[in-house]
């Protein structure tokens, strides 16, 4: 057979991986084998999920304009709805255009494979996306990877005017920020580009929502390329890159994950739009998410685990082994809560934890279930 497909090694360090089959997630709570779960392992940090005004705009658009797009956007994939999207989206925040993606896997290969050549060269933070560093890895540009967050390891290593530096908003399994400001001068000092992956930030950060450049008070324009996804706060799928016109003319006709593929389904389209319009006005939602993240670190600081320093929604708290990591897991699974198991190649060696989210649309009373749950499950 010419492939490898064994899986011992893996199996053999407690690193297999298997695909659970939830039977329904609605929001704050999940249903899998037949019972159910307070969810503390998804994305919808403000619940918009389940907001009737996404539903409501999905099933007219559906009703409208069938399900499916049809085709890819440059053929007749891309619709009216798509360009009021776009357009939204743009004002929102502060850029001059935008580009939708049918994921933010899809539109990170899109920025690095696309904009850097053999001459280049890019940054990354060495905690960043998958699917940043395999974009990274796919791209002919030589890459660098530079010490989570540490801008002096990043001035190191940059070079004048030779390409883009790479980092996130919010890094997803740890929840704290990128410095913006930092990096921004270093990309204004070295001359190069700089892109912000924001999936994790947009919507839960800065005024309106407009994320974590927002929230720390840096100009939009000072970040050349600017990412976001459609499938955390805002509750749906999908994804935007955002820029200046040139930049998104240029990625229109040359990005193959934008030029080959069918483009997002008009509902979900609908769907989006809606949430961009709410998400807008949910500074409600911002403020309970902030409480429950206040109360979740209150009630989980004398565990013997490190809390690590996040005042996001993702909260992770790191238990090292992985099996223990595993263990704890499924004993709050027993309690009634669903926590995401995160090991290694994910995360560092060492350093598997329990990913917790949490959301605006968790109660006071569920954010207690899950503390007490903690607390129980801890290894004997
Ligand atoms: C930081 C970051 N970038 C990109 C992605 C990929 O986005 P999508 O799920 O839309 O493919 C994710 C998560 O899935 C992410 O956490």
């Amino acid at each position: 057979m010419p492939f490898n497909l064994s899986l011992t090694e893996r199996e053999a360090a407690g690193l297999k991986r298997s695909l659970p089959v939830i039977e329904r997630v609605l929001g704050r709570q999940l249903w899998a084998d037949g019972k159910g779960y307070l969810n503390f392992a998804g994305n919808d940090y403000l619940g918009l999920s389940q907001a009737p005004e996404l539903g409501a705009a999905a099933e007219a658009a559906a009703r409208e304009f069938g399900v499916g797009a049809v085709a890819s956007p440059l053929v007749v994939g891309h619709q009216a709805i798509h360009r009021e999207l776009e357009s939204e989206l743009a004002d929102w925040l502060g850029l001059e255009a935008v580009l939708l993606f049918s994921s933010g896997f899809s539109a990170n290969q899109a920025v690095i494979k696309t904009l850097l050549g053999k001459t280049h060269w890019q940054w990354q933070d060495r905690l960043n996306h998958a699917s940043l560093q395999e974009a990274g890895a796919l791209s002919p540009a030589r890459m660098q990877r530079f010490a989570h967050n540490d801008l002096a390891a990043l001035a190191a290593k940059i070079r004048p005017g030779a390409g883009l530096i790479v980092s996130e908003g919010v890094f997803s399994m740890d929840g704290d920020q990128g410095d913006w400001h930092g990096l921004a001068q270093v990309a204004e000092q070295s001359r190069n580009w700089l892109m912000i992956d924001d999936a994790h930030g947009l919507g839960v950060l800065g005024k309106q929502g407009r994320g974590t450049l927002s929230e720390q008070g840096v100009a939009a324009d000072k970040v050349q390329v600017t990412m976001g996804t459609f499938g955390k706060a805002l509750g749906v799928s999908g994804a935007f890159v955002g820029g200046s016109r040139a930049l998104i003319e240029y990625l229109h006709n040359h990005a193959r994950s934008y030029v080959y593929s069918t483009h997002l389904p008009p509902p979900q389209a609908a769907a989006i739009l809606a949430a961009v319009r709410l998400v807008q006005e949910a500074d409600d939602q911002r403020e309970q998410l902030r409480e429950r993240v206040r109360q979740f670190r209150d009630g989980v600081a004398s565990l013997p685990f490190e809390l690590l320093p996040s005042a996001t929604a993702i909260q992770p708290l790191i238990v090292g082994d992985e099996s223990r990591t595993l263990a704890m897991a499924a004993q709050l699974r027993e309690l009634g809560c669903w926590v995401g198991a995160i090991r290694p190649p994910t995360v560092p060696t060492g350093s598997a934890r329990l990913r917790i989210t949490l959301s605006a649309a968790h109660t006071r009373a569920d954010i207690q279930r899950l503390v007490d749950a903690l607390h129980r499950s801890l290894p004997r």
